[in-house]
This record gives structure tokens, C-alpha cells and sequence, in this order.
């Protein structure tokens, strides 16, 4: 069966503010029904105002770090809605610090909720997009999931490089279910993101790495004045679920295709520097 575009029906997560917000307010304005999950339905209807109002918005309170919360929130959307075409795993924190200053806690938790809180919805999600034969999943990394070159948020990267590497396997795994994966990397965004709500930086800094917390303080200054217009990310979004071939990798920004460019000159020069040594290792 072919869905028509304006029919599909669409799942956020992260839905309360940023990017997850501005896509779930940017796909009822075009008419979509939408999903919006989030952990507080207080601060999500609050934040979407008048535009809450709204017979084709299900807001759903969920905490994704939850297989209990995750597979009946996903029960309810199939309950009102009877499908899902387009999931967008957005829901995310940044964590700064280095390896060494960030505790096992601190890790962890930054995994729980950008890694496993993703491959939560993805399983429960998975069994009915198999069914219907089709499907489009969105996960949300970074540019900071294809380079960390920059350093200073070593955690943050990892997880974001978990859901690159991830997403790709995904993405041949279900190709023979019509189901379409694309990886979604910001360069930076005019959300939350930066603010000190949203960002998260190592509880026990050490001394040694004064650098690293330049590099914050740097970003902490930069909020207010990111390039990236989450308005326009929704709409390259929504431009690339209506693709018939989407990207597997969608970089937005142009900081984003800047750095992924010079990551993958960078990652040729040294396959061309190191030919003979590195094809050298066959039997
Ligand atoms: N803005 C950027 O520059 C940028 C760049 C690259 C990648 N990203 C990624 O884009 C996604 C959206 O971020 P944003 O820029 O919109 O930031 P944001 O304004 O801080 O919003 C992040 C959303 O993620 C959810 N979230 C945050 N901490 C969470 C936690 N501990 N547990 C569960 N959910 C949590 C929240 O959802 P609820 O409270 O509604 O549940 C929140 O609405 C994230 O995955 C982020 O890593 C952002």
C-alpha cells in the first residue's frame, strides 16, 4: 500500500523543546499526524501552546530509557493512530568533559539516554513497520558522531558514533522490509542545546585540562547564536522522509558539511600516506 505523504504518520521523541519541537509544531502545520513523546506532558503541551489543540497530535508521556514506558507509549500511538510511517529518535544531551574527568555515572547515563533510549524505540517500533512492509527511521546524531577531532565532549561523540555505526547496520537490516534509515547529523542548532538546562559538563573537572573547559566555556558563549535554523533542519527532514532514495547519512549545516568534509579528506590522506603498510598485513 502507498501512503500518500500527507498521511503519514509521525513520531518524535524529545518532543518539549529544540528540534524535536520545532519538527512535531513544523509537521502539524503541513497537515501531518504526529506522535510526540516527551517526559513531562506538563512542559510538552505547555510548550506547544494553541498548537496542542489539535486532533492529529497525540502527545504521549514516556520515558525512553524504559522498555515499559517505551512499548506502551508505542502501543498508544498504534492505538490512535493504527500505524506509524516516520520515527525520529531525537531525544539527546550533550556531555562535556574528558574520558578521564567523566565518571562511570556520568557515561553511562549519557549512553542510557542517547544510545539505549534510542535502540529502545527502535525494538518496539521495528515489529509494526515490519508488518506494514514500510517504514522510514530517523536517528539523530551529530557532527560530533562523525568527527570528535575537536575533542573536549569525548563521551557525547561516542554515543553519537554508536548511533552512526548502529544506524548503518540498521539500515541494511531492514532494507529487505522497505523500511529506510537515515542518520541525521547536525553541525550546531538554535536550540536548548547549549544552555546549562540542557548541556551537561563533568562534575569532577581536573586541573590539567583547563583546555578542555576553554572549549566549553566557548560553546557556553556561542548559545544564542548557533548558525543552524532548527525550522529549516525540520523541513530538510520532512523534504527527506518524502524521498523515494533518502540519504543514509544527512548532514545539516553548513559547519556540519564543512567538518565532514575535512574528516573525510583527512581519513583519505592517511589511507593514501599508509597504503603499503596498511594492505600489507593479508596473508
Ligand atoms: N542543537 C544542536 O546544536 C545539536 C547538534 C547536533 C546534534 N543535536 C542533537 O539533536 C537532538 C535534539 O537536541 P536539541 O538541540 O533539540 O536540544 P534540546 O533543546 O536540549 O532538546 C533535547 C530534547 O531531548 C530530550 N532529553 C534531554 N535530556 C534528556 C534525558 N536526560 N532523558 C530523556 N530525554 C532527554 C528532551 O525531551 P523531553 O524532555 O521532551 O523528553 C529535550 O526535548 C539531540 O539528540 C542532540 O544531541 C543537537
Amino acid at each position: 500500500m502507498t501512503i500518500m505523504n500527507k498521511e503519514k504518520i509521525w513520531l518524535v521523541t524529545g518532543a518539549s523543546q529544540g528540534l524535536g519541537l520545532t519538527l512535531v509544531k513544523t509537521l502539524l502545520t503541513r497537515g501531518f499526524r504526529v506522535a510526540a513523546l516527551s517526559r513531562s506532558a506538563d512542559v510538552l503541551q505547555k510548550a506547544m501552546g494553541t498548537d496542542g489543540d489539535n486532533e492529529r497530535f497525540l502527545p504521549v508521556q514516556s520515558r525512553i530509557t524504559d522498555e515499559d514506558s517505551t512499548r506502551a507509549a508505542i502501543e498508544k500511538v498504534i492505538h490512535q493512530f493504527g500505524r506509524i510511517d516516520v520515527v525520529v529518535n531525537n531525544a539527546g544531551y550533550g556531555l562535556g568533559g574528558s574520558v578521564e574527568e567523566l565518571t562511570d555515572r556520568e557515561t553511562r547515563e549519557n549512553f542510557e539516554v542517547n544510545v539505549f533510549g534510542t535502540l529502545n524505540i527502535i525494538r518496539k517500533v521495528m515489529p509494526y513497520l515490519r508488518a506494514q512492509r514500510s517504514g522510514h527511521i530517523f536517528n539523530i546524531s551529530s557532527i560530533a558522531g562523525f568527527t570528535s577531532i575537536n575533542g573536549a565532549f569525548s563521551i557525547y561523540s561516542a554515543t553519537k558514533f554508536a548511533i552512526c555505526g548502529m544506524s548503518e547496520a540498521l539500515a541494511t537490516d531492514v532494507k529487505p522490509f522497505g523500511i529506510k534509515v537515515t542518520i541525521v547529523a547536525p553541525g550546531a542548532f538554535r536550540t536548548n542545546f547549549l544552555t546549562p538546562e540542557s548541556l551537561v559538563l563533568a562534575q569532577n573537572p581536573i586541573g590539567a585540562y583547563e583546555h578542555i573547559r576553554a572549549t566549553h566555556l566557548q560553546f557556553q558563549q556561542w548559545n544564542g547564536q548557533q548558525p543552524g535554523d532548527p525550522e529549516k533542519a525540520a523541513t530538510a527532514m520532512i523534504q527527506m522522509a518524502g524521498e523515494a532514495e533518502p540519504a543514509l547519512y544527512l548532514f545539516l549545516g553548513k559547519d556540519a558539511y564543512r567538518r565532514a568534509t575535512l574528516k573525510n579528506e583527512a581519513v583519505q590522506s592517511e589511507l593514501t600516506k599508509w597504503e603499503a603498510l596498511i594492505t600489507g598485513t593479508d596473508f
